[in-house]
């Protein structure tokens, strides 16, 4: 029979399961057959490209080359696309976070660029695609994040993305997108608080991204009531960034708890029918983000820095 990570999402009902990849490592090209294969991973999600530092590095010079490059290899391997993400405090160009703007420049020139890229792709994937409209913009606690956008428009900044973002594709599933909101907790209760009062005001949103950044050993066990308190207002959810990180060097026991971690997340995702498919934050430890922003951290992915098969991808297919 066909396996793989995907194929085992789809038998559990879901829409997908997928992974996130980066520009450089197209050049890869063992990397690059395994991200291809559609039993493993039927969505993929740039890394980096389709950021605004990416894609507008100065006022209104679009640049699409990094994203269309990961979209014509998803559209070539019959993948579907989340986009990853037009409106965030990081990874922004200077002239943008230099909060040089007023408020009303500021939000035209947010919604210049939300119009802009999110126009740009429409249409390019059939069947199903997300954009992460707006990026962690809570703090832990549950307060507003500071950023050039809370900062100068206040939290309208988000609805006004939004709206942006619907007019600009009809057909994009538009997601809100953040860590630290896998359990319950403070930023969980904003979170549904946020959504909430945007389906009561008509603001086009429908999903939440779950990013998933999560450490071996303290995931938490509230997930599944996680989700469901999300899902009950009528908006999917989707794990959008998931790892699983350890402490190095990589024990055996280490590999072990990563695998029932892994089987714990895709578990509560799959006890929730809204709960519609989960991407990794790359599929192998060759190119994770973690050690460069973790120092002393990373192995969180199911696939090994050769490219071969650990536990936790055990752990993924017994979860569904
Ligand atoms: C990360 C990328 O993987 C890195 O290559 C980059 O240097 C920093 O950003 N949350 C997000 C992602 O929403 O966009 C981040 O991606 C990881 C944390």
């Amino acid at each position: 029979a066909t396996t793989g990570l995907n194929v085992a999402a789809k038998a559990a009902g879901k829409l997908y399961f997928g992974t996130a990849t980066d520009n450089p490592e197209l050049s890869d090209t063992p990397y690059v057959s395994i991200l291809s294969e559609t039993s493993e991973f039927g969505i993929i999600t740039p890394g980096n490209s389709m950021k605004w530092d990416a894609t507008e590095p100065s006022r209104g010079t679009f640049s699409f080359s990094g994203g269309d490059q990961i979209v014509s290899l998803a559209k070539k391997n019959g993948q579907m696309v989340r986009g990853h993400t037009t409106v965030w405090h990081s990874q922004l160009p200077s002239w943008v976070s230099s909060g040089n703007f007023d408020n009303a420049t500021l939000i035209s020139i947010m919604q210049n660029h939300v119009t802009n890229v999110i126009s740009h792709y429409k249409g390019e994937i059939c069947k199903y695609y997300a954009w992460d409209v707006c990026n962690e913009v809570f703090n832990d606690d549950g307060t507003w994040r500071q950023s050039v956008f809370s900062d100068t428009i206040g939290p309208a900044f988000v609805p006004l993305a939004f709206q942006a973002a619907r007019a600009a594709d009809p057909d994009a599933k538009l997601y809100i997108n953040d860590y630290n909101i896998d359990g319950t907790g403070a930023k969980s209760t904003a979170m549904y608080n946020l959504v909430k009062s945007m389906k009561e005001q008509g603001i086009p949103v429908d999903g939440i991204g779950i990013q998933g950044h999560l450490i071996v050993g303290a995931v938490p066990t509230t997930i599944q009531q996680n989700i469901e308190q999300f899902t009950s207002l009528g908006v999917e959810v989707a794990f959008t960034e998931l790892d699983i990180r350890m402490t190095l060097p990589v024990t055996d026991a280490l590999l072990q708890q990563q695998k029932t971690d892994y089987q714990n997340v895709i578990s509560a995702c799959n006890a929730v029918e809204k709960c519609i498919g989960v991407t990794v934050w790359d599929y192998t430890d060759k190119h994770s983000w973690i050690p460069s922003t973790f120092p002393g951290q990373g192995a969180a992915l199911p696939w090994d820095e050769n490219l071969a098969k650990k536990p936790a991808y055990d752990g993924i297919v017994n979860g569904w």
